[in-house]
């Protein structure tokens, strides 16, 4: 074998007995295999050898490693393990241990990682096919570390410098590498030269003439993650025009994966260059047209994905722009779907009859019917009215065809057409229809059938129930039929079941608002009754209908009016009881323990309904606070069968409980603190710590200054969550909001906080003034930060309102000033933080008025951001900032 020489690397031979100063490479080959070994204590031993090398000396574990895996003449099971450890000391999911990672690396010895990056580009020479792939995936990790730094230069010149030359193995790997390594390293880091080189070497690596299949299909992944680095390219015609031609024809390969990789590469490109495609797009109808047509499934997804995927971007587009191509608007709607629409639509309602024979038993399968009908369903919002004479002859031709099969395509077909056309053209159909779909649903000897027509029920009455056109679909005379077929149906087979919940769920919703009295209370007795036997069967764990059934239940009872609040009354016993029964249990098995937490969860979400609707109101609320100490023991329970973690739903219902017992909640801090205090803590789950965060908001307001004995706790808990690194970012926003409820509660007392609470409300204050250079996720982030921020202030300056202690704050009023201004010069808030700003803004002037007077006037905010507000079309955002506008008159003129 002919070893392959890289340009520019060190000439470093890489062998594993290599001393190296300090550091001493070992033998790990037999401790590689043992950690493999059958036997878990020889496994356990050898695993406890590598965690201590590690430990003690990392450069010579990381040599050996790579010594190990560049090793030809070692056991591929031992250089494949030597390369994942070395993968893993590269990278991981936790951001905070992947930075450790990095940083560790960047502080490992120069000479150290030079031989260690000589021995994994060596490797990708091996003929040995695990050995080069997991090389390729290392190389790519390490890039992803020192490319941003600007350490490694030469590595891409290196990979390419002879890959014309090298063997069909070696090429495959650097192909691979190539791949890998534009997934893990972001375009702005690679400049345009290197670009252009790994797309060229990537192309003529896809290329039919030359090369092997192995070559070819790497080279078509490869692509596929460096598409995001040809904006250049994409913008050459020529350049586009071979990188586009070169992708149509390795759809047609005549192996599978190449085909399947191919057209993942057009799904990208019809995301990432959707305004380029004009001149290739009957070329790309061809060729998907003919792999839904012939090709296998994987291939045939990935074609109709294609066309789904331009949907995707023409609702946005049409969205935004509202059709109108305006000059302010980067990208027109070229009208890619309108314009296949007739041979399209066909295509598609042709793989609605490939259906599978138990596809409903099969939870989160996914088949060519299913791919198919999403796509109908998005082609019908992308083009609303035109879609619905293209299918409604297939519809009416094949529903009641002796076939399941036709019958089911064509009621699929007309559920998917139900959102997008307007309701003047859909009603008249659906109310043809609506009689037909209550037969079948009761009457088709087929579950797929009656499934897909529950499903087509479903989205009738989510789309169309409240439409305002002349004639209604639901009707006094039919609504008592719809609700006896629905409940009928829930005892059919667990899909047909799940689905019929699934419409009355939205049947119930559409009644929603409903003032006084609501078509669905003379069923509502029977409705609640027949759910909650569904939540009783035996197979209720199947097809999720346990949970349809509650979440059918809640959503009828969060849609109810006052006349069946009796009704809700009565069941609140019920699933107190139901609750309590999940807490009998003996000892259980761990399989046991995660159903029984399943079901506290839906029980505990029920009862935060019902709390809810009967909290509502005065007189229902009397009668209810009957159960609330029961209630309340009841998810103490819950949190206390858990071990360490916080029940998320029991804390959620709590938090409902404390905003509908007011002040009386005072009497359950006492047992509930150590949850809240856990809850707070739990920074793994961070959505428990989250949801948490906002019932720590409920029992605020619920309790006012009742709350103080338990502030000194909470406030040090939540000073610690920020402070950490830790805790996932998304929670920091609410903990800050959080601040503002604590100070609004307890008011002056506050003050023993402010000097902990302040520095770090200007610090993250600080950080979120500026977003310059950042991308859409982190501006939508930093909103959010602000926003919680500016809630922290206004809740800190309305406690302090009207105190003695108000001039406490005056020395903090310059930064929240700046702040303001900051942010209004900033220019990329959103609504919701003008809104609470300019919030601040009056809140500030109220509190700390004549003390404050100079300071405000010589702000930006009070002149030019508070005239932005007053002119907003935004009716939250003119309110108040008319307020603010008051205030600071009144500060300024004292
Ligand atoms: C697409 O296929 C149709 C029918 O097979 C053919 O007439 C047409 O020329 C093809 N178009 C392109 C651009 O290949
Ligand atoms: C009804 O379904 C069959 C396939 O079973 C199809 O060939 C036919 O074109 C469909 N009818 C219409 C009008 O689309
Ligand atoms: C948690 O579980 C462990 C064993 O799994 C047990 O020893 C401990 O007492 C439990 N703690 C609580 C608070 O239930």
């Amino acid at each position: 074998m002919q070893p392959i020489r890289f340009q520019g690397a060190p000439l470093l031979l890489c062998s594993i007995f290599t001393s190296f100063r300090y550091t001493m490479a070992m033998e790990v080959t037999q401790i590689l295999l043992n950690a493999q070994s059958v036997d878990s204590t020889v496994r356990k031993h050898s695993e406890e050898t590598l965690k201590q090398f590690q430990e003690q000396n990392l450069p010579g574990f990381l040599l050996s490693l790579s010594g190990e895996l560049a090793n030809e003449e070692k056991p591929v099971d031992s250089r494949k393990l030597a390369g994942l450890i070395l993968k893993n000391a590269l990278d991981a999911k936790e951001q905070h241990r992947k930075f450790e990672l990095v940083q560790r690396w960047l502080s490992l010895d120069m000479a150290v990682k030079a031989q260690i990056k000589t021995c994994l580009l060596q490797t990708l020479s091996s003929p040995v096919p695990d050995a080069h792939s997991t090389a390729s995936q290392v190389i790519a990790k390490v890039a992803g570390i020192e490319l941003p730094q600007k350490q490694w230069p030469e590595l891409i010149g290196s990979l390419l410098s002879n890959i014309h030359q090298v063997p069909a193995h070696v090429k495959q790997a650097t192909l691979e590498t190539l791949g890998y390594l534009c997934e893990e390293v972001s375009p702005e880091v690679v400049d345009q030269d290197q670009v252009n080189k790994i797309l060229t070497a990537v192309v003529q690596g896809m290329n039919a003439e030359e090369g092997n299949n192995d070559v070819r299909l790497a080279a078509t992944r490869a692509l596929y993650n460096a598409l995001s680095f040809a904006q250049a390219n994409f913008n050459n015609d020529m350049e586009r025009d071979f990188i586009m031609r070169v992708v149509c024809e390795a759809t047609q390969s005549p192996e599978v994966k190449i085909r399947q990789a191919a057209f993942e590469c057009l799904v990208s490109i019809s995301s990432t260059y959707y305004e380029k495609l004009a001149p290739y797009i009957q070329d790309i109808f061809n060729v998907t047209a003919k792999a839904v047509k012939e090709d296998v499934e994987p291939v045939a997804l990935q074609a109709i994905e294609f066309w789904s995927s331009i949907c995707d971007e023409e609702i946005d587009i049409l969205e935004d722009f509202g059709g109108d191509f305006t000059a302010d608007s980067d990208v027109p709607c070229y009208y890619f779907i309108k314009q296949a629409l007739p041979a399209l639509v066909p295509m598609l309602l042709e793989t609605l009859l490939k259906q599978e024979e138990d596809q409903d038993q099969d939870e989160g399968a996914w088949n060519l019917a299913m791919a198919g009908g999403t796509c109908l369903g998005l082609v019908a919002r992308t083009v609303g009215d035109e879609i619905v004479p293209l299918v409604m002859p297939f519809i009416q031709e094949n529903i009641s065809k002796p076939d399941w099969r036709q019958r089911e395509a064509a009621t699929y077909a007309f559920g998917s057409i139900l959102e997008g056309p307007s309701p003047d053209k859909l009603t008249p159909l659906v109310n043809v229809a609506l009689n037909f779909m209550l037969t079948a649903l009761t009457k088709d000897p087929n579950s797929h059938v009656k499934d897909t027509t529950a499903w087509t029920l479903g989205r009738i009455f989510e789309f169309l129930h409240g439409s305002t056109v002349e004639t209604p679909i639901i009707t006094p005379a039919n609504c008592q039929l719809i609700i006896t077929v629905l409940l009928q149906a829930m005892k059919d087979a667990p899909n047909v079941a799940e689905k019929s919940c699934g419409a009355l769920y939205f049947l119930a919703q559409g009644y929603e608002d409903m003032g006084a009295s609501s078509p669905l209370t003379p069923y509502f007795q029977e409705i609640m009754q027949v759910l909650l036997t569904v939540t009783h069967r035996e197979d209720a764990g199947e097809s999720r209908l346990r949970t349809a059934a509650y979440e059918t239940l809640n959503e009828v009872v969060r849609c109810s009016t006052d006349e069946t609040a009796p009704m809700v009354l009565q069941l609140t016993p019920i699933i107190m009881t139901e609750l309590h029964q999940t807490l009998e249990g003996q000892k259980l098995s761990s399989d046991e323990r995660e159903k029984q937490s399943e079901l506290q969860g839906l029980l505990c979400g029920c009862l935060q309904v019902i709390i809810q609707k009967l909290g509502a109101s005065e007189p229902t609320k009397l009668v209810f606070m009957q159960y609330a100490d029961q209630i309340m023991n009841l998810f103490l329970r819950v949190f206390a069968c858990r071990n360490a973690t916080v029940h998320e739903e029991a804390m959620l219902a709590i938090g409902a409980l404390a905003y509908a017992t007011g002040a009386n909640f005072a009497k359950y801090m006492p047992e509930f603190y150590k949850y809240l205090e856990m809850g707070l803590q739990n920074f793994e789950e961070y959505q428990v710590c989250a949801v948490t965060v906002g019932v720590v908001g409920d029992v605020c307001r619920a309790l006012e200054d009742k709350i103080l004995p338990y502030c000194d706790g909470i406030m040090t808990q939540l000073l610690k969550d920020l402070s950490s690194n830790q805790l996932h970012r998304s929670v920091k926003p609410p903990i800050f909001s959080c601040l503002g409820d604590i100070a609004l509660a307890i008011g002056e007392n506050f003050e023993k906080y402010l000097m902990y609470a302040m520095p770090m409300l200007q610090s993250a204050a600080e950080l979120s003034a500026h977003t310059s250079g950042a991308d859409d996720e982190m501006v939508e982030y930093t909103n959010l930060l602000r926003n919680g921020i500016l809630e922290a202030y206004s809740g800190i300056f309305q406690g302090f309102k009207n105190s003695p202690k108000t001039q406490l704050l005056i020395p903090y009023a310059p930064h929240i000033l700046q702040f303001l201004d900051s942010i209004y010069m900033e220019k990329d808030m959103d609504d919701v933080v003008m809104k609470t700003a300019i919030g601040v803004l009056g809140d500030l002037a109220d509190t700390l008025g004549s003390n404050a007077g100079s300071l405000i006037q010589q702000s930006l905010s009070s002149k030019e951001f508070l005239n932005e507000c007053l002119s907003s079309d935004d009716h939250l955002i003119k309110e108040s900032a008319e307020w603010a506008k008051l205030a600071i008159t009144r500060a300024i003129s004292v």
